[in-house]
């Protein structure tokens, strides 16, 4: 039974809502945070966000045995961090890799998510909604 839900943001995701806005729009992480909290208020979430990819493995190592769900959006380094996709694929738990942005509408180095590989499956480009639906689907699990 899926009670509690981590979720992890990557590199400049911090700067969400200041960073480039057409493509990222003005919501920050906190607000996105918050809202998700607000629609699912049943559901325990955990925050980790981290602009270095030793601080999202060394936290991912910690939680392993424990981490009941996982929701990442691994920002850049979806498309480069090998690292990250070994230390995804460790982990016990359904991991939903979402993306603010559609990755396969922009540069082409995008399109390729290393990390997607660990997944169970990918939301791209729904802004805020990738995170709300990955929440629905992981809620779904314990039907
Ligand atoms: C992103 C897409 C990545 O390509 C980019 O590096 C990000 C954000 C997204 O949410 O759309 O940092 O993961």
């Amino acid at each position: 039974m899926i009670k509690t839900i981590h979720i992890i943001n990557g590199p400049n995701l911090n700067f969400l809502g200041r960073r480039e806005p057409g493509i990222y729009g003005y919501d920050t992480l906190e607000t996105i945070l918050n809202e998700l909290q607000l629609n699912f208020p049943s559901v325990c979430f955990h925050h980790f966000q981290s602009n270095y990819e030793g601080a999202i493995i060394d936290f991912l190592q910690t939680h392993y045995e424990t981490i009941q769900a996982l929701i990442i959006n691994p920002g850049a380094l979806a498309h480069y961090s090998i690292a990250l996709l070994d230390a995804l694929k460790a982990m016990k738990c359904p991991i939903i890799e979402v993306h603010l942005s559609n990755i396969y509408q922009r540069e082409t180095f995008r399109e390729l998510s290393i990390t997607a590989k660990a997944a169970k499956g990918v939301i791209t480009g729904l802004g805020k909604y990738s995170y709300f639906l990955a929440v629905n689907y992981l809620l779904k699990l314990n039907e």
